[in-house]
């Protein structure tokens, strides 16, 4: 994810987050953290969807992944994973919170073999729950 990426990038935050979507500031400040990793999945100058992920050591997190809405379905969410986790070198364990009602996103999840750690009651700041799950990179 360059500088060049960012307004795509933001709009497709903006379009699948609402409570929980980033600022456009908070999101240009990644380009510079050092912890961060971030991906987008591109065809030509069009951002199909991204990841950012934290990186400490041996694990990650992810911070926020997301496909443009009207390209959802199609298996870009899956290739843009698989990809982005086949690239985070040195990384033995990946963690991700999401909420408890995005059925599509755990069912992508545990298709790549992420398995739940535990659920975390009124994570989000509208109440909802959040499940805290984890996949050790070895199984991919
Ligand atoms: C979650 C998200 C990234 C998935 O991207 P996508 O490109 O639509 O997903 P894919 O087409 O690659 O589908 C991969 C898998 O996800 C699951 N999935 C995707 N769409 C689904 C749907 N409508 N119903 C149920 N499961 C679904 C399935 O397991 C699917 O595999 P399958 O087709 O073999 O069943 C996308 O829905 C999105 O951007 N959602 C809004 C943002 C979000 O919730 N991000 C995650 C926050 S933690």
């Amino acid at each position: 994810m360059r500088e060049e990426d960012l307004p795509q990038v933001v709009a497709i935050n903006r379009e699948s987050f609402t409570t929980d979507a980033w600022s456009e500031s908070s999101l240009r400040k990644e380009l510079t953290n050092k912890l961060s990793r971030r991906f987008v999945l591109v065809e030509g100058d069009r951002v199909i969807g991204y990841a950012l992920f934290w990186v400490v050591g041996e694990e990650a997190t992810l911070m926020t992944f997301a496909v443009k809405k009207e390209l959802r379905g199609r298996g870009y969410g899956e290739y843009l994973m698989r990809e982005a986790l086949r690239r985070l070198s040195g990384v033995k364990k990946v963690f991700l919170d999401v909420r408890k009602s995005n059925l599509k996103a755990i069912r992508l999840y545990r298709k790549l073999g992420f398995k739940l750690l535990k659920e975390r009651p009124s994570y989000y700041s509208d109440g909802e729950n959040a499940l805290l799950m984890e996949l050790k990179l070895e199984e991919v």
